[in-house]
C-alpha cells in the first residue's frame, strides 16, 4: 500500500486523480472486525455518505470513512464490527489497502518509511463482520452480503474463500455475489493461497472478479555472507542496528541433525541441540507460523533465524516483522545454503554465517511475478472458465495493523501501526479500490463493464518488458492459469476502448449447461429456472466474458459468439489481431469493427478449428485475441483445452 515508485505509482496516482480518489462510492468490505480508530481511516475532508446510503454502525467509532458498522458473527462474543482491537487484524490491514486515506510517515519497525494510502482514498467504507480470525461462517457470509446490498454498497470486496472450489450452490460467496451482480454490484474476491498446486483457484464463479497475487519491485533486504564468501539476498522488517553485522556466528541447522522429527523450528525442536548464540536454519512450514519460528529461536537462545524456503515457495520471500535478527531466504538461495552446510560439515569444519541488514530496496528485477502462494486454476467447477481473472500486489504489502508488531517494547511509531501482509487477501482490496476508482469516473459501467475494462487492459509483461514470471518455478514464464488476464493496469483500465457485458440473467443457461438440477440453479438465482426452458445450454465459452475459454471436443471446430460495447470516443475502427494458440486456428468474423459512436455495440465471431494432430487430450494451448484500434488494445486470453 505505500506508494510504490516507479511507472506503476504512475498509473496508479493518474488513475486516482481522475477518479477523484474513488469519491462518492461504497465499498463493502466482508472480513474481520477492524480498529476504526486507526489513522488510516481518518476522515478529515470526507463528504458525507451518499443520500442513498441505508447501512448502519453497531459501534461508535463510525465516521464519514468508515459509514458502516455491522456484525454477523454469532459464534464469537464480537458486539461491533469496529469497536475492539481483538481479532481486527485482517480487516484493519485489508480496509486500508482498499480505501486507507494518506499517512504520513508509515512504516514497519522502520522499513519502508513513507506515505502509506488505500487504493480509494476517497470512498467509504462499510464493514460487515462475518469472520474470526480463523472462521467465516456461511450462513453470516450470505446473512452479511445481503445486508450489503440492501444498505446499497457500490462494491463488495471478499478476502476469503473455502480451500477447495465447491459447487456454487455450495458456495456462500458464489451465491451472495449472484444476488449482488443483480444489483449491479461487482464482487472482487481472493483467489486462494493454496498455490502452486493446479486447480486449486477460489471465488471461481464468472460473476466475480477472481484475484491472485503478484509481488512488487520492493524487497526489505538482508545479506546472508556465508563462511566461505557467498552472499545470498533475503528479507525481513525488523532490522535492528545494534546487531554486529561484521560478527560471524556460527550456523546451527537442528531438523538437518534430526531429519525425523523437530521440523520447522517448533518449540520443541532444540531438544539436545545447542543454538544458544547461533543462527539457526529453519524450514518455513510445518504448521508453525515464520514469526512463531523465530519467537521459538530465541528463547532457546538462538542469535538470529534464517528462513528456508522449501521447493513450494520457490522464489516468494516475506519481509515480516521478526523478534530477533532473521532472512528469509528463497529456495534457490537456500539451496546454495545447504550446499555450504553440508560441504562445512563433510570437511569437518564449523558453517557460519555473517547477517548484513540492507535496507528497504526497489528496483528488484523480474517484477511483478506471480507469488508461489497464488493460487492456480484451472478451475475444477466452472466449466473451464479461466480463473484467477486478473493479479494484483499480494506480497509484503505494507497496510494498518491494530497493535504494535516486532519484539515487544519496540516503538518506532507510536500512534500509528502499519504491519507487512501477503497474500491473495491483501491483492483483493487492491482490486476491489482500483475498481472503486473505475465506479467514480464511469458511475453508469455495469459491474461487468468494470471487470472487462480491468481485465482487458492488464499488463502481460512485467516492469522490464518481459512476459511475467512464476515465484514458483524459480522464475520461469507464468502460465496464464496463475495470470489470468495480468496484472491489473489501472491507467488503461480508466480507458479500456471496449467493454464485455454480461448480464445476471445471461448466467442461467450457463448454470444449466453445467449439469445442475433445477433446484441447485434457483439455489444460486434466487427465483425459479426451469432448465428446460432454454432450448439450448449456454456452454461456458459462449458467455460474453472477457477471456475465452474453449474445450475442443471430438469434432474439432467450434465458433464462439461475442459483443463489445464501445465506452471509446466514436468513428473508430478496431482490427482483429490473433495469437494463435499452438496446434489451433482461430479466426475473427468479422476482422474488422467500426463505431460510429460511444455506447455502439458489435457482434463478431471466432472460429477456432484444431489441428488433430498436434493436441492431444488434457493440453492447453494459450493464445490471445486483441481488438487494436490507434487508442486502445483491448484483449482477451484464450486458452484452448483439448478434450
Ligand atoms: C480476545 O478474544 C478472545 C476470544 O474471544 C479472548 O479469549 C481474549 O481474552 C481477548 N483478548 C483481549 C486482549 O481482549
Ligand atoms: C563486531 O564483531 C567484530 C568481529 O567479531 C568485532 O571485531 C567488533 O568489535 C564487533 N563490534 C561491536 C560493536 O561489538
Ligand atoms: C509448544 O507448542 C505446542 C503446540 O503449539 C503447545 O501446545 C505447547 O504448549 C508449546 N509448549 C511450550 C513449552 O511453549
Ligand atoms: C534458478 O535459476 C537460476 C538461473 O537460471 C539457477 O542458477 C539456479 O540454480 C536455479 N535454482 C533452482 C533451485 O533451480
Ligand atoms: C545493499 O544494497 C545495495 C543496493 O542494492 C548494494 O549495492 C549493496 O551491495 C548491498 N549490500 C550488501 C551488504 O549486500
Ligand atoms: C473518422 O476517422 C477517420 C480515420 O481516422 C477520419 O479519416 C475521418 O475524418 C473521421 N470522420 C469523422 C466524421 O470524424
Ligand atoms: C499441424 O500439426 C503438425 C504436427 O505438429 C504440423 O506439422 C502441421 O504443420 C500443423 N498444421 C497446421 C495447419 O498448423
Amino acid at each position: 500500500m505505500p506508494e510504490p515508485k516507479g511507472i506503476e505509482s504512475l498509473f496508479i496516482s493518474l488513475s486516482r486523480a481522475a477518479a477523484d480518489y474513488g469519491s462518492g462510492v461504497i465499498i463493502g468490505i466482508l472480513d474481520t472486525a477492524v480498529d476504526a480508530t486507526h489513522p488510516s481511516f481518518n476522515d478529515n475532508g470526507m463528504p458525507p455518505p451518499p443520500p442513498y446510503w441505508k447501512g448502519e454502525c453497531d459501534s461508535l467509532h463510525c465516521n464519514n470513512k468508515i459509514i458502516g458498522s455491522k456484525s454477523f458473527n454469532r459464534g464469537r462474543a464480537y458486539n461491533s464490527a469496529s469497536a475492539d482491537n481483538n481479532g481486527t487484524e485482517h480487516g484493519t490491514h485489508v480496509a486500508s489497502i482498499s480505501a486507507g486515506v494518506f499517512v504520513e510517515d508509515a512504516n514497519v519497525l522502520g522499513s519502508a518509511e513513507g506515505v502509506s494510502v488505500g487504493m480509494a482514498p476517497k470512498a467509504h467504507l462499510a464493514i460487515y463482520q462475518v469472520c474470526s480470525e480463523d472462521e467465516c461462517a456461511d450462513s453470516d457470509v450470505l446473512a452479511g452480503i445481503d445486508r450489503a446490498i440492501y444498505d446499497e454498497v457500490d462494491l463488495i470486496s471478499v478476502s476469503f474463500g473455502s480451500a477447495a472450489s465447491r459447487p456454487f450452490y455450495e458456495d456462500s460467496v458464489a451465491i451472495g455475489s449472484y444476488s449482488a451482480l443483480r444489483h449491479r454490484i461487482l464482487t472482487v474476491a481472493a483467489a486462494g493461497n493454496s498455490g502452486p498446486a493446479k486447480g486449486s483457484v477460489a471465488n471461481d464463479a464468472p460473476w466475480i472478479l477472481t484475484v491472485g497475487a503478484s509481488t512488487t519491485d520492493r524487497r526489505i533486504a538482508v545479506t546472508v555472507k556465508l563462511g566461505d564468501g557467498t552472499e545470498l539476498v533475503g528479507e525481513s522488517a525488523y532490522q535492528p542496528s545494534s546487531f554486529n553485522s561484521t560478527e560471524t556466528l556460527p550456523l546451527v541447522f537442528p531438523d538437518f541433525q534430526n531429519p525425523s522429527g523437530g521440523k520447522g523450528c517448533r518449540n520443541d525442536s532444540f531438544n539436545g541441540v545447542d543454538v544458544s548464540g547461533k543462527i539457526v536454519l529453519c524450514e518455513v512450514g510445518f504448521g508453525v507460523k515464520n514469526i512463531e519460528k523465530g519467537e521459538n529461536v530465541k528463547s532457546a537462545g538462538g542469535a538470529a533465524m534464517i528462513l528456508l524456503n522449501q521447493v513450494d515457495q520457490g522464489e516468494t520471500t516475506l519481509s515480516e516483522a521478526h523478534v530477533l535478527p532473521a532472512a528469509h531466504l528463497s529456495y534457490s538461495a537456500r539451496c546454495s545454503m545447504v550446499f555450504y552446510y553440508n560441504s562445512s560439515k563433510s570437511s569437518n569444519s564449523t558453517p557460519t554465517a555473517a547477517i548484513v541488514f540492507n535496507g528497504t530496496r526497489f528496483g528488484t528485477p523480474a517484477s511483478p511475478a506471480v507469488a508461489s502462494f497464488s493460487s492456480h486454476g484451472p478451475s475444477p467447477n466452472n466449466g473451464g472458465i479461466m480463473k484467477p481473472d486478473t493479479i494484483g500486489p499480494g506480497v509484503n504489502i505494507l497496510g494498518a495493523w491494530p497493535s504494535k508488531v516486532g519484539p515487544n517494547h519496540l516503538s518506532i511509531t507510536p500512534e500509528s501501526n502499519f504491519n507487512f501482509q501477503s497474500g491473495t487477501s491483501v491483492a483483493t482490496p487492491h482490486l476491489s479500490g482500483i475498481a472503486a476508482l473505475l465506479r467514480s469516473s464511469h458511475p453508469h459501467w455495469s459491474a461487468s463493464a468494470i471487470k472487462s475494462a480491468i481485465m482487458t487492459t492488464a499488463d502481460t509483461n512485467d516492469g522490464e518488458g518481459n512476459p511475467i514470471t512464476d515465484q514458483r518455478d524459480n522464475s520461469s514464464l507464468a502460465s496464464r492459469f496463475s495470470t489470468g488476464a495480468g496484472q491489473v493496469n489501472p491507467g488503461k483500465a480508466n480507458n479500456p476502448g471496449l467493454v464485455y457485458n454480461l448480464r445476471s440473467h445471461e448466467y442461467k443457461p450457463y448454470l444449466c449447461g453445467l449439469g445442475y438440477t433445477n433446484r441447485q440453479v434457483t439455489m444460486i438465482t434466487q427465483h425459479h429456472v426451469n432448465c428446460l426452458r432454454y432450448r439450448r445450454e449456454l456452454g461456458p465459452e459462449q458467455l460474453n466474458y472477457p477471456s475465452i475459454s474453449v474445450a475442443l471436443g471430438p469434432h474439432l471446430m467450434k465458433t464462439v459468439r461475442r459483443w463489445v460495447k464501445n465506452v471509446g470516443e466514436g468513428n473508430a475502427t478496431y482490427y482483429a489481431k490473433i495469437e494463435m494458440p499452438r496446434g489451433v486456428k482461430v479466426e475473427a468474423y468479422p476482422a474488422r469493427l467500426y463505431f460510429a459512436r460511444r455506447y455502439d455495440s458489435r457482434r463478431f465471431q471466432l472460429v477456432l478449428t484444431a489441428n488433430s494432430s498436434s493436441l492431444s487430450p488434457g493440453q492447453v494451448a494459450v493464445g490471445q485475441l486483441s481488438w487494436v484500434s490507434p487508442d486502445h488494445i483491448v484483449k482477451s486470453v484464450i486458452s484452448i483445452t483439448s478434450a
